[in-house]
């Protein structure tokens, strides 16, 4: 596989100034980012949303620091030459810059992040400049913000009236200032995308918040319909359905097991004609 050259931060920005859309997909395992990188994604998020969609769990509070660690290592082994952005967990950035500074450390040493994403606007501004002047890149998150389910009551759309649109635009300039260096709008409206783009200087990315943004994120599973949550979203394009073509392969293998016609014959490997002999005697 050639070489690609990584996308930058600065990249990004020019990318905004250009008009030139960003492409963003989630990945949690090698495999699968290897196959975005192979596509040529532009950069590749490791959502905490693998609580939902690899671990099983119906949020993304319960995944920890080391399920990110982990998963971003595996990641960054499978897309080297991709700027791969790491999900800071649920109340990881929550407990003072020093605890804060701790997590993101092991995201960039041993996850090898390239940079990290953290939920909120202007209550979290101080954190993503901290980090932002530790030298770590901040990717903002706002509109829906899954960590914050249950005090935002559900999945719904954000920002539908004036007094809540006006606070997300505050929220993005506040995260601007702090230096973050792009930030996700998770589903608002197609206006409210489209002000936001307009008003600050940093890209947005969105899922749920039209094409009206600089660029756009999909989640891996929703995209591919692999495995992923049965009831259709509408913000949500299924490109392919890999859930469908796994589970068939799968039921065929069990067919072909049950009816001993796997492993056939051009899958077996076969000994020497004297070492069959000695085994079932005439030993002579
Ligand atoms: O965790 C995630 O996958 C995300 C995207 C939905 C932006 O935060």
């Amino acid at each position: 596989m050639e070489q690609r050259n990584p996308l930058t931060t600065a990249k990004m920005r020019k990318m905004k100034k250009d008009g030139v859309p960003i492409s963003m997909v989630t990945a949690y395992d090698y495999p699968s980012a290897r196959l975005a990188e192979e596509a040529g994604i532009d950069t590749i998020l490791v959502g905490d949303s693998l609580g939902n969609v690899v671990l099983g769990y119906d949020s993304t509070l319960p995944v920890t620091l080391d399920d990110m660690v982990y998963h971003t290592r595996a990641v960054t082994r499978g897309a080297a030459s991709t700027f791969v952005v790491a999900d800071m967990p649920f109340m990881t950035y929550h407990g003072g810059i020093d605890t804060t500074i701790k997590a993101v450390s092991r995201l960039m040493q041993e996850g090898l992040a390239k940079a990290v994403k953290m939920e909120g606007g202007t209550e979290i501004a101080a954190t993503v400049e901290a980090v932002t002047k530790a030298g770590v890149p901040v990717m903002g998150h706002i509109g829906l913000t899954p960590q914050s389910v249950y005090q935002i009551g559900g999945y719904r759309v954000q920002g539908k009236n004036s007094e809540q649109a006006r606070k997300l635009l505050d929220d993005a300039k506040a995260i601007e200032q702090a230096g973050a260096f792009a930030v996700v709008l998770e589903l608002v409206t197609e206006e409210l995308a489209a002000w936001i783009t307009k008003e600050v200087s940093i890209p947005t990315i969105g899922i749920g918040a039209s094409a009206n943004c600089d660029g756009q994120v999909l989640v891996f599973h929703d995209l591919l319909q692999y495995g992923a949550s049965s009831a259709p979203r509408k913000f949500v394009k299924a490109y392919a359905n890999i859930g469908e073509t796994i589970r068939d392969g799968i039921a065929q293998y069990v067919k072909e097991v049950k009816a001993r016609s796997f492993p056939a014959k051009e899958n077996v490997f076969t000994m020497d004609n004297d070492v069959v002999q000695y085994l079932y005697g005439d030993k002579e």
